[in-house]
């Protein structure tokens, strides 16, 4: 079985482009909860455009009433990131090598070039109990790396993979996958998955038991629009005819 962690940035785009606090993202964050999924996920970026710091002070409230349920919080480890995860200690923390003005994460981390940054920041947050993740490509390579300089799990960026669904090249891409995931196995960490995973690819990729986590928002928000649709467009033309 492999864990859902909800990643609720999409909720957060939508409530901040009115200026009014709807959808109610704590709200949505219940409701997920109490559906069964195993997590939150959210990735404030240093503009805050979807998901806010403040979010992740809320979540981590809302979270004490569901034991046993996670919040993941993602992001670029700047000052300003630290600062707010150390002081909620989500369970988890999901590391990733964004610019600040990327508009979605798109690559995982160069663990030659960065590793002097980053074992003391993965050290600072595994001193408070948070679990520490690495976002990287699927490199098989990479993965003895990811665990030397500290990281307890890494976080396969499936792009590449989603890209390749229902393509020619789909077989070769998810061994290249399934090779990654065994290598960090073998190396000792756990994998986590994320990026443009949706209903139709999620299982394929998680199908051999070796992704312990799937972090999912994109897709899972458009997917409810997509199957909720028509049930309010008709509850309009019902309460307008
Ligand atoms: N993992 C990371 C590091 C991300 O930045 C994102 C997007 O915020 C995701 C997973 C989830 O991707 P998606 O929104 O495509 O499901």
């Amino acid at each position: 079985m492999t864990h859902l962690s909800v990643n609720l940035n999409k909720i957060g785009l939508l409530r901040n482009s009115r200026g009014r606090d709807y959808p109610n993202l704590i709200h949505m964050a219940e409701r997920t909860l109490g559906l069964g999924a195993f997590g939150i996920t959210i990735h404030p970026r240093p503009d805050q455009r979807h998901a806010t710091y403040q979010d992740a002070h809320d979540l981590k409230a809302l979270l004490k009433r569901f034991p046993g349920a996670e919040l993941n919080i993602e992001g670029f480890p700047d000052a300003q990131f630290l600062e707010v995860v150390l002081e909620v200690e989500p369970d988890q923390c999901t590391l990733v090598p964004d610019d600040p003005n990327q508009l979605t994460s798109d690559h995982g981390w160069n663990l030659a070039r960065d590793q002097d940054a980053l074992r003391p920041v993965i050290a600072q947050l595994k001193a408070k109990g948070i679990r520490v993740v690495l976002f990287m490509d699927p490199d098989a390579d990479s993965m003895a790396m990811a665990k030397e300089v500290g990281a307890d799990r890494v976080e396969l960026y499936t792009e590449g993979y989603a890209n390749a669904f229902g393509q020619e090249n789909f077989n070769d891409t998810l061994r290249q996958y399934q090779h990654a995931a065994q290598a960090a196995l073998d190396a000792g960490l756990t994998v986590n998955a994320g990026h443009d995973l949706d209903l139709n690819n999620v299982q394929a990729l998680c199908e051999q038991g070796r992704i312990a986590e799937v972090s999912i928002g994109h897709a899972l928000t458009t997917e409810a629009l997509d199957m909720g649709w028509d049930n309010v467009v008709k509850a309009y033309l019902e309460r307008l005819n």
